[in-house]
């Protein structure tokens, strides 16, 4: 039977209201998960959420295992993904509290294992990304915030840098010639594995910081705080529309 994940980021340790009925921490053929998956019921509906970043937080974005995380929920039996991450807002309306669901990604990631294809492991194959995120999806996710009187801005580029450190003012203006909107450090190769594992993926990206900066991790936690409640509605309402 099929269920949504959720891949939660910083500041979304867990999912609140999440009726928890297993907890699972296999490892699976590309090593160990960030953290178990908690597989449970959210609005009557079967969901798997994990913690990108491991509980209590501990991985920085370049050593997350993607491979692992992707795989281990869709063992899981995830079809569809939700993954929240903060960003930083590059365009000038997306200013900190901004929520967005972008529709493009550039990668400027190095030296991640970014891909289930790899040596002799399989046939090589090259999965279409012209549309990284998955449409149907990302509209369920606005159509949700929507009814629920939550302003969220629709499309838009994300830049994944390879962190764990912020840009420099140089990078964030080269971003924002590239033609980038918002920018942060987990987005790929996660979107591109669950494409190639089949998997629908959305992003929800709460915007923590102007990426220009300057950037005060308090601010950044403050307007966290004050977002996961809105994340979490608009995502029940997915949950209840596409069970
Ligand atoms: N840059 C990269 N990643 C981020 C930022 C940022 O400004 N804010 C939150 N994650």
């Amino acid at each position: 039977m099929k269920r949504l994940g959720i891949i939660g980021g910083t500041g979304f340790l867990d999912f609140e209201g999440l009726e928890i009925r297993a907890r699972r921490e296999d490892e699976t053929r590309w090593g160990m998960p960030s953290g178990p998956v908690l597989e449970g019921v959210l609005e009557g509906v079967r969901v798997a959420f994990l913690h990108r970043h491991g509980t209590p937080s501990r991985i920085p974005p370049h050593r997350i295992n993607y491979r692992a995380n992707i795989s281990t929920l869709a063992a899981a039996g995830c079809d569809r993904i939700v993954a929240v991450a903060a960003v930083g807002g590059i365009r000038a309306d997306l200013v900190p509290g901004s929520l967005v669901v972008p529709d493009q990604i550039v990668d400027y990631t190095w030296g991640r294992k970014h891909t289930f294809f790899e040596d002799d492991l399989e046939a090589p194959r090259h999965v279409d990304f012209t549309a990284p995120y998955d449409c149907a999806l990302g509209s369920a996710l606005l159509r949700s915030a929507t009814d629920a009187g939550i302003a969220v801005t629709a499309g838009g580029a994300y830049a994944c840098t390879q962190g764990p450190r912020f840009e420099s003012a140089a990078e964030v203006d080269r971003l924002e010639r590239d033609g980038c909107d918002i920018v942060g450090m987990t987005g790929m190769p996660e979107a591109a594995l669950a494409r190639e594992a089949g998997i629908a993926y959305a992003h929800l990206a709460i915007v923590v910081n102007a990426a220009a900066g300057p950037i005060r991790a308090e601010d950044m936690a403050g307007i966290l705080a004050a977002s996961t409640g809105k994340v979490r509605q608009i995502i029940r309402g997915v949950v209840a529309s596409q069970p």
